[in-house]
């Protein structure tokens, strides 16, 4: 991931993303609206999506222009939008490293600035890149809403299947990656076979990413998140690492609200129960479909980040949460 953001190409293209984004976060006429959409856009955050975006048009042989750059910032408004509302509906308190925009200004606030943010990416789509390209955006927070809407039709249960968190986390995470991958396809004038592969690839890193970003919440010091951890047991939000581990055979004290050291307690038996291993295991096979997925690339350096990033990832979350065996060299 590291690699991607700091390759030259890409540093520089977001850079001009960055100035996008800022402004459109900034264009609204009320000053209270810019200063909360301000606050979560410069909070942070690793700009993976617009990342992803411009390394698959420079793969497809494109220099990202002004078309690309503003895709890229629009899916990147798209993401901080839904956080500021994924925010509000989890009652957080923190996220990249700051206080979240429902605890400084309020849930009213926090909900409208965060339509804002949707709204103003749908718009700048429309009038500065592509009907197509606005057309995927629009789709995809459909699909952003539903996923959401998914997971709040299975908090607490205790029989929810992987195959209906699979479906809640496609449309809630891997939907945007997919589209990041797509708009810049269609930016850059990709084959209708290139688009399919580079947005099976977005999904497919997209299901990965939220998976590990679930094996994170059930392993990681809240310090290195930026947003407290095990939040997601807590709120009976039954994630992919625990479903996998569940079926495997492992039993735990689920269907209830948890205590902070019932919390502690299921997560020492999801981890002694190989938790971190089967969620590794599982997100090998989607970084093979992922890679699989993608089209012949003509750009070299490009396409090598696009190649080793799911490994690449893989490595790393593997090593923060203590596998001795991550083991996913696709490419090695
Ligand atoms: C957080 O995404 C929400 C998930 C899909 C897990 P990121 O981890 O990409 O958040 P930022 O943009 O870096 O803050
Ligand atoms: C991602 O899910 C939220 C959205 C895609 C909007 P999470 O609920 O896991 O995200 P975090 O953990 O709060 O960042
Ligand atoms: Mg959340
Ligand atoms: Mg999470």
């Amino acid at each position: 991931m590291d690699q991607l953001i700091g390759s030259p190409a890409i540093a520089r293209g977001l850079r001009d993303v960055e100035d996008r984004i800022g402004r459109l976060g900034g264009s609204s006429a009320l000053p209270g609206i810019n200063a909360g959409a301000g606050r979560i856009i410069s909070a942070g955050g690793k700009r993976l999506r617009p990342a992803l975006t411009l390394a698959t048009a420079l793969a497809l042989g494109r220099t990202p222009n002004r078309r690309v750059v503003t895709a890229a910032a629009c899916v990147e408004l798209i993401h901080a939008g839904s956080l500021v509302h994924d925010d509000l509906m989890d009652g957080a308190t923190e996220r990249r490293g700051a206080r979240t925009l429902n605890a400084e200004l309020g849930d009213g606030k926090a909900l409208v600035i965060g339509d804002f943010m949707l709204a103003r990416a749908g718009l700048a789509a429309i009038t500065a890149v592509s009907r197509p390209v606005a057309e995927v955006l629009a789709a995809t927070v459909v699909e952003l809403a539903e996923g959401q809407y998914l997971e709040t039709t299975s908090l607490y249960d205790p029989d929810r299947t992987v195959e209906a968190a699979l479906a809640s986390i496609r449309g809630k995470t891997a939907a945007l990656f997919r589209a990041g991958c797509l708009v810049a396809a269609i930016c850059a004038r990709a084959t209708a076979e290139e688009r399919a592969g580079m947005a099976a690839y977005g999904e497919r890193f997209g299901l990965i990413f939220q998976i590990l970003d679930d094996l994170l919440d059930l392993t990681a010091p809240s310090g290195l998140l930026g947003k407290p951890a095990g939040q997601d047991l807590r709120h009976g939000v039954y994630t992919l690492p625990l479903l996998l581990t569940r079926d495997a055979g492992a039993t735990g004290s689920l269907g209830g609200k948890l205590t902070g050291e019932q919390v502690e307690e299921v997560i020492r038996e999801l981890r002694t129960a190989g938790m971190v291993e089967l969620t590794l295991e599982y997100c090998r096979g989607l970084a093979a479909d992922a890679v699989a997925a993608l089209p012949v690339l003509r750009h070299g350096e490009a396409a090598a980040l696009l190649y080793g990033l799911p490994t690449a990832y893989l490595r790393q979350v593997g090593e923060i949460v203590g596998s001795t065996s991550v083991g996913c060299d696709l490419l090695e």
